[in-house]
């Protein structure tokens, strides 16, 4: 199959990351069709993208043509008929192996093309396992995106235990027409990416365990010494993704090392309902009002 960007793009599941990813395709000039379970989220993830775009407008980076056009290459629905002309499915619903096997069983039974590719956008979980419930693992791999999918240059294509070499040139040559830059990564918990901004955090988690500096000084240190755009808890925060980095550094942890264990301290806040800036507090506390 040629990859170029008349071919049918699908993406399942449009939550946070999904929706960003219809978006990134539209924007690159690919039409894109995005299927969710909850119509809910549609709307709102919709609403979301055209805010997106007029700021975009507003800032003088398009005009409005540019935004209609960009609008109208998107299609959005609870069917997921639509999966029977797919060239490509990409896959990010919820980070839950249980959830991603049944959906991928759904998509193999759906999709027409014996061609098609089958990708999943998971940031940690097996694509061995995710494509042994297909009847075509060779045609399944990782396409790890980075949130907001418009703005982040990388995609981290991922390659299963039976993923062919076709399919890894594919899934490449589809990011680069998206304006994207590649980079392959063996299938290994947290792949590249995610393996380094952990080990990083579980350290940064240690050193204010033992007393050797504060939460403060430590995201300090890592912007002004290590020159990072954020320090490692600020992010954390800023993501409300305390709770899924407890997850995913014990799901590491046990596949990697105990390098990967958060210090009970960490856990404690996600115990206590601590996830982030949204919910009031994290590493930071922003209960305050204006703060
Ligand atoms: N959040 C991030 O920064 C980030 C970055 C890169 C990759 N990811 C990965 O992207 C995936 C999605 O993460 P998210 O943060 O967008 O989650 P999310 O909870 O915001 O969205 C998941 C969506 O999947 C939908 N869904 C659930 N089951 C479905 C099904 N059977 N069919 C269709 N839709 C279904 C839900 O309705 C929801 O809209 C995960 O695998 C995650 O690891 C997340």
């Amino acid at each position: 199959m040629n990859i170029s960007k008349d071919i049918k793009i699908r993406v399942i599941g449009v939550g946070k990351v999904g929706m960003s990813i219809v978006q990134a395709f539209a924007q690159s000039g690919f039409k894109v069709y995005g299927a969710d379970i909850d119509k809910d989220i549609i709307d709102k993830g919709l609403k979301k993208v055209v805010q997106n775009l007029e700021k975009l407008v507003s800032k003088g980076k398009m005009n409005a043509e540019e935004k209609n056009a960009i609008l109208s290459r998107i299609e959005l629905s609870t069917d997921f008929d639509h999966l029977q002309d797919a060239a490509v499915v990409i896959e990010a619903v919820f980070e839950d192996m249980d959830v991603k096997k049944e959906t991928f069983k759904k998509i193999d039974n759906l999709v027409n093309s014996k061609e098609a590719l089958l990708l999943t956008n998971t940031s940690s979980l097996s694509i061995s396992e995710i494509a042994s419930v297909t009847k075509r693992p060779e045609q399944v791999a990782g396409m790890h995106f980075f949130n907001p999918v418009p703005v982040m240059k990388l995609v981290e294509v991922v390659r299963g235990t039976l993923t062919s070499d076709e399919t890894v040139g594919q899934v490449k040559e589809l990011a680069r027409l998206m304006g994207k830059t590649p980079i392959l990564s063996a299938d290994s918990p947290g792949f590249i990416v995610n393996r380094m901004l952990n080990a990083l955090t579980c350290e940064a988690a240690r050193i204010v365990e033992q007393g050797v500096g504060s939460v403060a000084d430590v995201d300090i240190g890592a912007r002004l010494g290590l020159g990072h755009p954020v320090g490692p808890f600020e992010l954390f925060d800023f993501l409300n993704g305390i709770p899924l980095l407890n997850h995913v550094t014990d799901y590491m942890a046990e596949e990697l090392g105990e390098r990967f264990r958060l210090p009970v301290w960490v856990k404690n806040l996600v115990r206590a309902g601590m996830a982030g800036r949204d919910s009031g507090r994290g590493f930071y506390d922003y209960s305050q009002k204006g703060k």
